[in-house]
């Protein structure tokens, strides 16, 4: 009897060790990822740096998730037209590059600006306005805010470049390879008859404006 409850004892610390084990490994294993996922933004020196990443951050997603609502928005109107699947092609990168920064926001504590309810509806409207002037109004509405936040990375990854690029790498790799997306996006519209939209240089312009606004807005709200 003694014999048998001290084997039980010793199978029962045996499946608990297994279990702490493997309840140890997984624990592991999300500090491996958590370390992983931290590794594309450094954790912050000071209180300065940390309010210009979360400034950076947030306005780069904003500006993801505005991107993300103008497509559906176009593809609410050309969803079906020949255009759609080049206007979903493009979403669907912007779907990448949102779900990205959804995901630094979460692990660094973001708070996303406090906007969004307000780009949710303005990409639509804007997506779905331009579409509405069809093939040609979609692709010019592209070509202005791809080309704005093309120019918005830019200039992101030149201060990142100037103050430390070592430290930024990661953040770096990330922002480049967006950008470059944004320019395959801007290359599309124009490739698919952006300029020949009647007042394209206008709406270009109004649509830039926006654009710039909005940049500025979501940075501080
Ligand atoms: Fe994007
Ligand atoms: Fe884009």
């Amino acid at each position: 009897m003694q014999q048998s409850t001290s084997s039980h004892i010793s199978t029962l610390s045996l499946i608990y060790s297994s279990y702490s084990c493997l309840h140890y490994n997984v624990y592991a294993g999300c500090l491996q990822n958590s370390a992983r996922a931290y590794s594309v933004v450094p954790a912050p020196r000071d209180s300065k740096e940390k309010e210009m990443m979360h400034r950076m951050l947030r306005v780069d997603h904003a500006g993801e998730y505005g991107a993300n609502r103008i497509y559906a928005g176009q593809m609410a109107v050309l969803g079906r037209s020949r255009t759609g699947p080049l206007i979903q092609q493009m979403w669907d990168q912007e779907k990448k590059h949102l779900s990205k920064f959804n995901e630094i926001l979460a692990e660094n504590r973001v708070r996303p600006t406090a906007l969004l309810p307000l780009w949710n509806l303005a990409g639509f409207a804007l997506g779905a306005s331009t579409a509405l002037l069809g093939k040609e109004g979609a692709m010019a509405c592209t070509v202005a805010v791809e080309e704005s936040i093309s120019e918005h990375y830019n200039s992101q990854i030149r201060a990142l470049m100037e103050s430390d690029p070592e430290r930024y790498t990661e953040l770096l790799q990330v922002i480049k390879e967006f950008r470059d997306d944004e320019m395959d996006h801007h290359d599309t519209g124009l490739e698919h008859d952006a300029e020949s939209l009647p007042g394209y240089w206008l709406l270009k312009n109004a649509i830039q404006l926006g654009c710039k606004a909005a940049i500025y807005v979501s940075q501080r709200v």
